[in-house]
């Protein structure tokens, strides 16, 4: 069935199943932005509930290519509504020229975009103590974005942090920055750093504050009108379940979490508002930045950079890439409880002769069919793969499962079977009518 007979169905049938927690089940880049596009079609509201710009999901509908880092991707569809949930630290600076950005591609931002007043404030200082913080860490560094997610995530747990309300009210605004500059110069300086001048980021939030007033509000009382009043919700998760903060591989993590629940604290959403589970997993594995990753594999990423393909959406590292993990996925399905699988990327492996996946891992004579918990003895874990032979043809243009080669279409059920879920969406490739469903 084609992605719009589906959606179509979905619409009809689905208002049993109405709000959907999207979610990466891997390190993060699994291509969620294009599938959270896609199901907008269906869903009224889309909603960001956790993380920052280090996000970055890229959708192209038509010729343009958007890559999105605060803003819900479903802003592509005027007649969807977007919220920046309170679980979301957002830096006001790099809004406004996300928005102004859009706006000047003939993208409508009104009010259509609605900012949590509780969301937590990313300023300078974040991301001078973010880079100045992984460089001191030496060989142990994290390789952060450096757009001062875990130092604005602090602030937020050991409560000094400022929020977007805030930054609404510029009186208090100037006395609560004056303390948090002076307090963070003096680390910043004991660092090494540059300290920063309070008069200019005062002046510089102050003027994106003033641009940004008309979409702050309080998000949570709007989202509960909006379930009352049937409304459907899309909850576009950011990073991967294994950067999560209590389920990845701390401390190679980021500072939010990114599995499903995350999407009921950082919206205000309760649980039992959600109604299903999509978990968005690569056909083979990525990640950026430092950490273990059993499956890393030279001849895997020289391919898929050869193709010019796995570089970063927000800083245009070379991503490292590796065969399937389904160690991994199937942890992903346990914490997050999938309901269904999308599988992206399949064409990534069209011109492997042999496509490796691994089942479980080994340390010496010790096997591991789970997760290990301790980060050293998951970098010591040698992978163990079964292989499967590759299609070798291209599958970019197959529109429907019974189209693709019979050894794609085994590939596929055996890294779903493995990992736990059913499969209900295939991507070959970057574009919106390169997806379809089961
Ligand atoms: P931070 O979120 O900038 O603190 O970075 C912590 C770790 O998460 C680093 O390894 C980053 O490369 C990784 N990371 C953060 N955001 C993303 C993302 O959107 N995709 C993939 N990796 C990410």
């Amino acid at each position: 069935m084609d992605i719009r007979g589906f959606l179509f169905l979905r619409r009809e049938s689905d208002k049993a199943m109405a709000n959907t927690i999207l979610v990466g089940a891997q390190w993060g880049d699994e291509g969620k932005g294009k599938i959270i596009d896609v199901l907008t079609e269906t869903s009224d509201i889309v909603v960001r509930s956790q993380g920052g710009a280090n996000a970055g999901h890229t959708v192209i509908v038509g010729d343009e290519k958007f890559v999105l880092h605060l803003i819900p991707s479903g802003i592509l569809r005027p007649e969807k509504t977007c919220v920046i949930g309170n679980g979301v630290v957002i830096d006001p600076v790099s809004l406004v020229g996300e928005i102004e950005g859009l706006k000047q591609r003939k993208i409508k931002v009104g009010r259509n975009l609605l900012i949590s007043e509780t969301a937590h404030v990313v300023f300078p200082y974040h991301r001078e103590l973010d880079g100045l913080r992984d460089q001191r860490k030496g060989r142990n560094k994290i390789g952060t974005t450096k757009r001062g997610i875990g130092p604005t995530y602090g602030d937020k747990a050991a409560r000094v942090g400022l929020r977007i309300i805030d930054l609404m009210d510029p009186d208090r605004f100037a006395k609560k920055l004056k303390a948090r500059i002076r307090d963070n110069n003096a680390v910043i300086k004991a660092w090494g750093g540059k300290p920063l001048s309070y008069q200019k980021v005062l002046a510089d939030y102050l003027e994106a504050a003033r641009k940004l007033k008309p979409y702050v509000t309080n998000t949570v009382v709007y989202l509960h009108e909006s379930i009352q009043a049937g409304k459907s919700m899309l909850f576009e998760g950011a990073q991967g379940t294994f950067l999560d903060i209590d389920h990845g591989t701390y401390p190679f993590v980021t500072s939010s979490n990114t599995v499903a629940g995350g999407a009921s604290t950082g919206s205000g959403v309760p649980p039992h508002r959600m109604d299903h589970v999509l978990g968005v997993m690569k056909a083979y594995t990525t990640r950026v930045g430092e950490g273990p990753m059993p499956t890393q594999n030279d001849e895997i990423s020289d391919l898929l950079h050869g193709m010019g393909r796995e570089y970063g959406a927000t800083t245009g590292r070379a991503r490292r890439c590796g065969w399937f993990d389904s160690v991994l996925t199937r942890h992903a399905a346990m914490v997050n409880g999938f309901d269904e699988l999308a599988v992206t990327n399949l064409d990534g492996l069209d011109t492997c002769e042999t496509i490796r996946v691994c089942t479980g891992y080994k340390v010496g004579r010790k096997t591991y069919e789970h997760l290990p918990n301790d980060g050293d003895a998951l970098a010591e874990c040698r992978p163990i793969y079964r292989d499967f032979p590759g299609w070798c043809s291209s599958t970019e243009d197959v529109k429907e499962w019974k189209k693709l080669p019979v050894k794609a279409r085994n590939y596929l059920k055996a890294i779903t079977e493995l990992t736990g879920g059913r499969l209900k969406i295939v991507s070959v490739g970057p574009k919106r009518e390169q997806t379809f469903m089961l």
